[in-house]
């Protein structure tokens, strides 16, 4: 299949809203990463999603949709904190899990009797899915198992010929996915760490937990989370020390002749001596961190390293996501030992 490649405008996002009424997949910006978007009504082209991406059929996919009105349509019923979560976040990097109603194909909650559903908070997006006239199924536009897509070029590199369009929107601003949250129980359950954080929810609802499986190896209840993510070309490994210890593991494995490629954020960066080096964000301002990240991966994947070394962030914050994004993406993790 021939993919189109559009740049924003009018005319050609009424194009891509007729394709995706004819069953195609089209992807799109958020401003979170990149969606891989369908009619959620239309079971054949949810299916094509799952194909395009190489995705285990029992991973329930996120609905889209324009504005915030458009939830009742899909669900049994809105409990109150949800409804406060959504007047709080919505449009914005949040996803809710509600009852459904059974609109939406099956395929797309893999025959769960929930439902996830976004509103983007994107211009484009929004526009684009308001033209298409439907909910949109949309998951990150990557292949199964690589990082998400935060340009339309990383969205070329994995489904070229794969899809038939990709809306180019420049590059997402967040850069982590949206944070998954469980409203169907009495106290609301983070299942994905994301752009909003429990603090940001806890001020709103109050009480809001995580789910176990997040920080263990228990059995996650997004089915999505249990698989192996983000994962770069190269193995990735996270270090856990000062300067000093990260400038030793460098120096260890160039001596080896192998070539490193080094993913830092201010001030760390520009005191380490290394040949490949990618500068994300800085450590004072995490979210610069997480706009970054996956682009950090992709960039290694392209330069062909031997093994890619990431620094380690505080859990607080998005730094809870971006964590939880490296570890699922590390092969292993080397700490310093802090009583020498
Ligand atoms: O920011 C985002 O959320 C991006 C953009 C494109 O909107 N989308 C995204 O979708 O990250 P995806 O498919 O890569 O991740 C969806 C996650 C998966 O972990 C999936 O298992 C979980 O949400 N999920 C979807 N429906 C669910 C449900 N009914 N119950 C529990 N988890 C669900
Ligand atoms: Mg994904």
């Amino acid at each position: 299949m021939r993919t189109r490649r559009w740049n924003f405008a009018e005319e050609t996002i009424d194009e891509a809203a007729q394709l995706i009424r004819q069953g195609e997949v089209i992807a799109f910006p958020t401003e979170t990463v990149y969606g891989l978007g369908a009619d959620a009504t239309n079971e054949q082209a949810v299916r094509k999603i799952f194909q395009a991406k190489g995705r285990p059929a029992d991973n329930p996919l996120i609905i889209h949709v324009h504005d915030n009105k458009q939830i009742a349509r899909y669900v049994t019923d809105i409990p109150r904190v949800a409804q406060q979560m959504m007047d709080a976040f919505m449009p914005g990097p949040l996803t809710v899990i509600l009852k459904s109603n059974g609109t939406v194909a099956p395929t797309v909650t893999a025959g769960m009797d929930t439902v996830a559903i976004r509103v983007p908070d994107h211009a484009v997006a929004r526009q684009f899915i308001e033209a298409t006239q439907l909910p949109l199924a949309a998951p990150s536009a990557n292949l199964s198992g690589k990082p998400s897509p935060t340009t339309a070029e990383h969205v070329d590199q994995d489904l070229n010929t794969r899809i038939a369009g990709i809306i180019d929107g420049g590059a997402t601003g967040v850069g982590v996915e949206s944070t998954v949250v469980d409203c169907t129980s009495d106290v609301p359950i983070i299942l994905r760490p994301g752009g909003i954080t429990k603090d940001m929810l806890q001020d709103v609802v109050g009480q809001v937990t995580y789910d176990d499986a997040i920080q263990t190896d228990d059995q996650p209840k997004a089915p999505g989370m249990k698989y192996q993510h983000y994962q770069p070309d190269a193995p990735l490994r996270l270090i856990d020390g000062d300067q000093a210890f990260f400038q030793q593991q460098i120096d260890a494995l160039e001596k080896q002749g192998k070539t490193v490629g080094v993913i830092a954020s201010e001030p760390l960066a520009s005191q380490l001596r290394t040949n490949y080096l990618y500068r994300c964000g800085q450590r004072n301002d995490l979210s610069t961190v997480a706009a970054k990240l996956y682009y950090a991966l992709r960039y290694f994947n392209q330069m062909e390293m031997d093994i890619i070394l990431s620094e380690t962030y505080p859990f607080e914050g998005i730094g809870q996501a971006i964590m939880n994004r490296l570890t699922k993406a590390a092969t292993d993790k080397l700490e310093a030992n802090r009583h020498t």
